[in-house]
């Protein structure tokens, strides 16, 4: 169970029953006039050439970018882009004595969460040690910066110490029946904490291996030999700072007092992103701060904690919860581009296990396959977000593919994730290309509070007729299993636009622009193709209670009330278990002295 439906379910059903001077001034400095993105419209121009770097790709890569600076809270400052959004929740923290303003709200609505945040900017600062080259040819360096920095500044402020670690702000149940703009949010909006006696080992180690895939960025270190790191954004201050942090986190992680548990038992939260388990990201930070650090001692309690997690059986699907199939990816090229690291650890073990895992998804015949439209899907994961879990997929087997153990097995990996990019950037059924705003076929209702320019959250469909912003540059949720989309502003599994979403994206977008000089599918489609590519009805029918329907169910329930009835429901099998092995027995004992006259 995944954490966004009971956190904007809750939104939904309820319903059925019931000019400033920047805080954070970012070190390079932003092109004026700022860029902002083109008209869908320019999302159909072919290229005269295939010359690098491509225009299109580099236009997505900045709208995919441009899709943060929409999701800021905060005071915006003299170098917003998006004009229709405005300074918002300034006074965040004051329920908890301490400023927590700022930052970015995680999807489309308004609590700001640490957990899929910190996964967010790993993902984004590890993809930028490999492909750097593709934000610098694109210009987008200083705007990578501003978006990192955004984040990054709010996750210094929200570890005012080294072991506490603020873990979100603002309600998920109430402030997800909050559907409008960005100047009347309730202001009264709790904050939730970890700390030494109530730890939460999950989102201290992810948010360790946001800040120390930073550092490494801001330090000037690559991943790989090739890579380039855009001169503008080396900063050792800032380096520096980010390594303290990330250090501060591990061992928080690690040696709390109170031992180690999931971050939601912790810090005493609803259900807005419980996290499964915390032994991937123990892993994945480690290893992060191996590199970091160049310590042998960490990356060995990597393996430790990959040997202990059981890690080996762990899930393929990776996300902002289940972070397993990222590790073996890292460690390889850590080993690989270290020459101080490579022998402290069994690079074989690592790549056999890395290999093992994207060997499975481009078979595609379990735990992933592909739907008949060609998008891979994990039953389970992509029920509630089909892109993110492919994307992240074609992410890894992109980082991966150089050091595949034979050439075939890297072009397949390549081609692979060649087709799920193509698959979201409009080669599918739907002639859809995923990215709002990035061509005419594009959603158009995307699921989001600040963009929909609505208030009436009981006609969230209708209520305006057409969304008031295009917020240019958001990955949407996804199609459902059958390549069908509806595009309906209610549907939050389809439509709404997360953080988590665009990282592997970005990741992907960089890549092309840094190696290959052709078009984005979406520019061949023509204007009005996903008119007559729509699913049949006006909405999703709810035929499989696996796809969290939210047009058609009238309620779903919470993660306290499915645990609640799974108790209820185990206890109701062990007395029947009981009274059933109670009556055998009871036959068995009488079988000789059983009534032989039925009784009247
Ligand atoms: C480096 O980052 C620090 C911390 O954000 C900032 O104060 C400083 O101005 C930056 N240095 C340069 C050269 O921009
Ligand atoms: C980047 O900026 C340079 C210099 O202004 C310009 O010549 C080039 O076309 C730009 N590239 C892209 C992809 O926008
Ligand atoms: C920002 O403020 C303007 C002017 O009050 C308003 O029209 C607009 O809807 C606001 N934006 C959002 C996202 O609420
Ligand atoms: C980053 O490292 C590369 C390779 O060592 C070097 O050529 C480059 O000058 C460095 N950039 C900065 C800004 O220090
Ligand atoms: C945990 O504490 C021990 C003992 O102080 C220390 O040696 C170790 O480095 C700490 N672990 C981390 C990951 O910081
Ligand atoms: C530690 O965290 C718990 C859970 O968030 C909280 O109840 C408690 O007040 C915190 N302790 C301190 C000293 O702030």
């Amino acid at each position: 169970m995944k954490a966004r439906v009971s956190r904007i379910q809750t939104a939904i059903y309820t319903v059925f029953i019931s000019f400033h001077f920047s805080s954070v001034l970012a070190q390079v400095q932003l092109p004026t006039p700022a860029w902002v993105p083109p008209t869908a419209d320019s999302g159909t121009l072919e290229s005269p050439n295939a010359d690098r770097p491509n225009p299109q790709w580099s236009t997505l890569l900045g709208e995919l970018l441009y899709f943060y600076d929409a999701q800021r809270s905060g005071k915006l400052g003299a170098a917003n882009r998006v004009p229709w959004r405005n300074d918002s929740l300034t006074g965040d923290g004051q329920q908890g004595g301490v400023d927590l303003s700022g930052g970015y709200y995680d999807a489309g609505d308004y609590i700001k969460a640490t957990f899929p945040l910190s996964w967010t900017l790993t993902s984004i600062c590890w993809g930028a040690l490999e492909y750097g080259a593709g934000y610098q040819a694109a210009n987008q360096t200083a705007y990578l910066d501003s978006a990192l920095r955004w984040g990054l500044d709010w996750l210094i402020k929200a570890h005012p110490s080294p072991n506490t670690l603020y873990v979100q702000v603002g309600d998920d149940h109430r402030d997800n029946n909050y559907w409008g703009g960005d100047q009347n949010i309730p202001t009264q909006r709790p904050v939730y904490q970890i700390n030494d006696t109530n730890p939460g080992t999950d989102a201290a180690a992810s948010t360790a291996a946001a800040f120390s895939s930073c550092s490494l960025l801001y330090a000037n270190r690559t991943l790989v030999a090739t890579a380039t790191i855009p001169p503008a954004i080396v900063n050792t201050t800032y380096s520096n700072t980010l390594l303290t942090h990330a250090r501060q986190l591990l061992n928080f992680a690690v040696n709390a007092t109170g031992g180690m548990q999931r971050y939601q038992d912790g810090a005493q939260l609803g259900d807005a992103y419980p996290s499964t388990g915390y032994y991937d990201d123990l892993a994945l930070a480690a290893t992060f701060l191996g590199m970091s650090d160049s310590s042998a001692t960490n990356l060995q309690l990597a393996k430790t904690y990959w040997d202990q997690g059981g890690l080996s059986q762990g899930d393929i699907a990776l996300d902002w919860d289940s972070k397993v199939a990222a590790v073996p990816v890292l460690m390889s090229q850590v080993l690989a581009s270290s020459q101080a690291l490579s022998s402290t650890q069994d690079a074989p073990f690592w790549k056999s296990k890395a290999e093992a895992m994207l060997d499975q998804v481009v078979a595609a015949n379990g735990p992933g396959v592909l739907t008949a439209g060609g998008l891979l899907y994990f039953e389970g994961t992509s029920n509630l977000a089909s892109l993110n879990p492919a994307l992240n997929s074609a992410m890894l087997l992109v980082k991966y593919a150089p050091l595949a153990t034979s050439t075939s097995k890297m072009n397949d990996y390549l081609a692979f994730a060649k087709l799920q990019v193509d698959y979201v950037l409009g080669n599918n059924p739907m002639q859809v290309p995923y990215v709002v705003g990035i061509n005419p076929n594009s959603p158009q209702n995307p699921h989001s509070a600040p963009a929909s320019g609505g208030t009436d959250i009981a006609n969230i469909n209708s209520s305006p007729p057409t969304e008031a912003h295009v917020i240019y540059g958001a990955v949407v949720g996804g199609p459902d299993k059958n390549d069908d989309f509806w595009d309906e502003r209610k549907d939050w599994v389809q439509t709404e636009v997360a953080l988590d979403y665009n990282a592997p994206m970005l990741y992907l977008a960089a890549w092309k622009v840094a190696t290959d000089g052709n078009d984005p599918y979406y520019v061949r489609l023509l204007s009005g193709a996903r008119d007559s590519h729509r699913p049949p009805g006006s909405s999703r029918p709810c035929s499989d209670p696996n796809d969290f329907c939210s047009t058609n169910n009238p309620y779903e329930f919470t993660q306290a009330e499915q645990i609640a009835v799974a108790v209820v429901m185990g206890l109701g099998g062990v007395i029947v278990l009981v009274l059933a092995m109670w009556y055998a027995f009871e036959c068995w004992r009488h079988k000789d002295t059983k009534p032989v006259t039925k009784p009247v």
